[in-house]
């Protein structure tokens, strides 16, 4: 194969067939093509998208790229939820345990933050001694004991996405809805799920800004779920306001276990049912039961225990990870909240060293937001509307001007 010809007839918007997408996958995933051919490719790509059968044959050769999990026969059903990310966004952290309470198996495999949105695998490790580093053998193990695992990509899962995803950050090609449905969708796959649902976010803080784009993304990975015989549903959700009411690594985890227990802000809890109840293959009553009855939290406990973590930390996190400065920011008017900017709460996150902003960054587990108000309350002049927690005074005041601009009270 001609790699300089395909790559020219990707610019010239041809119809790859699977076996030329599946060689240039190989040789990419091998080394024997370069970045650079591989790097103009993707850019042509972007300018001149895919077919739907190309984007079933680019997922189909990372998925083939690697390992995928296999689960042994007579297996309870297998599924995941996979969030295109946002602000605040603890979802995964709920829903993992709570499906697998249902008798499901989740096998999640999850990613790390980069620029305003946070990584499930980031809240994870505020947890002090939890893994995320786990191999396809001990996840199956796991899996087949608690029914959940949490776990990061490995070098032997999706190896090519890895590469591949690693080299649009760089070169501009991020933003395309074929390499992206590829990306995502070859991760979930390679779990070998029976349903997955996908909450693909729109909105001033989410990768998509607008719903019509949000809309586009979900049609690509529905096609491409189906092509491949799992059940897929899609949810769209805004985001314009932050998912509940904090925003930092273990800040989240704090209201994630708030949620865990059957308590937690009402928006948070109805996304983690609202994606829960398409693969959960239970009622949303019976959803919320467990939720409301422990068990739920008592399933998270037991894989954190499993992953290295000790449960009885869980309780004390916030003060494990106590940020030198929580300061409260107090409403300058009364009045009611018509917006707390998701995209803007994300920066000043991003500011404050709750995310990274390229991928070799670490992040700063203490730091964030709690306590924000919500879109629609009322608020008295003084009233708190968030708490900082900074590293320093002078972090709390470039964060405290940030938000001055991304809330508004009328
Ligand atoms: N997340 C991924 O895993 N891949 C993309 O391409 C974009 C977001």
């Amino acid at each position: 194969m001609h790699i300089p010809t395909l790559i020219a007839r990707k610019r010239e918007g041809e119809e790859l067939s699977a076996s030329e997408i599946e060689l240039l996958v190989a040789g990419y995933t091998s080394g024997e093509i370069p970045d650079y051919q591989m790097a103009a490719f993707a850019m042509a790509v972007y300018f001149k998208g895919m077919s739907a059968a190309e984007i079933a044959a680019l997922t189909r050769s990372m998925i083939a790229s690697g390992d995928c999990f296999s689960h042994p026969s007579g297996h309870p059903a297998v599924v995941d939820k996979h969030s295109t990310g946002g602000i605040g966004d603890k979802v995964s952290l709920v829903l993992a345990p709570l499906v697998a309470c249902a008798g499901c198996w989740v096998p999640m495999v999850s990613g790390r933050g980069l620029g305003i949105t946070g990584g499930t695998l980031d809240k994870l490790e505020s947890i002090p001694g939890f893994r995320v580093r786990i191999d396809l053998a001990d996840a199956s193990a796991q899996l087949a004991q608690l029914g959940v695992v949490m776990m990061g990509q490995t070098e032997r899962f999706c190896p090519a996405d890895k590469k591949l995803y690693a080299l649009r950050d760089v070169t501009g090609t991020v933003p395309s809805i074929p390499l992206i449905t590829a990306s995502i969708m070859s991760k979930k796959l390679a779990e070998s799920l029976d349903r997955l649902v996908l909450d693909v976010k729109f909105g001033s803080g989410a990768f998509m800004q607008t719903r019509g784009d949000a809309e586009a993304l979900a049609a690509s990975m529905l096609a491409v779920g189906r092509e491949m015989g799992v059940e897929v549903h899609t949810v769209l959700n805004p985001m314009s306001e932050p998912t509940g009411r904090s925003v930092g690594n273990a800040l989240e985890v704090v209201e994630a276990l708030e949620t865990l227990a059957g308590g937690g802000p009402a928006d948070l809890r109805n996304v983690v049912l609202d994606l829960s109840e398409k693969i959960a293959g239970v009622s949303r009553e019976q959803l919320e039961k467990l939720l409301d009855d422990g068990s739920a939290l008592r399933r998270f406990e037991m894989m954190v225990s499993a992953q290295g973590g000790n449960p009885a930390d869980l309780p004390n996190l916030a003060e494990i990870h106590r940020a030198p400065v929580i300061r409260e920011v107090l409403a300058p008017a009364g009045g009611v909240v018509s917006r707390v900017d998701a995209g803007r709460v994300g920066q000043a996150a991003l500011q404050l060293g709750a995310g990274r902003a390229k991928a070799s960054d670490g992040v700063n587990f203490a730091v964030g937001f709690d306590q924000w108000v919500k879109c629609g309350e009322s608020v008295q002049a003084g009233q708190v509307v968030c708490r900082i927690h900074a590293q320093s005074a002078a972090d709390f005041e470039i964060a405290e001007a940030m938000i001055g601009k991304a809330i508004r009270i009328d």
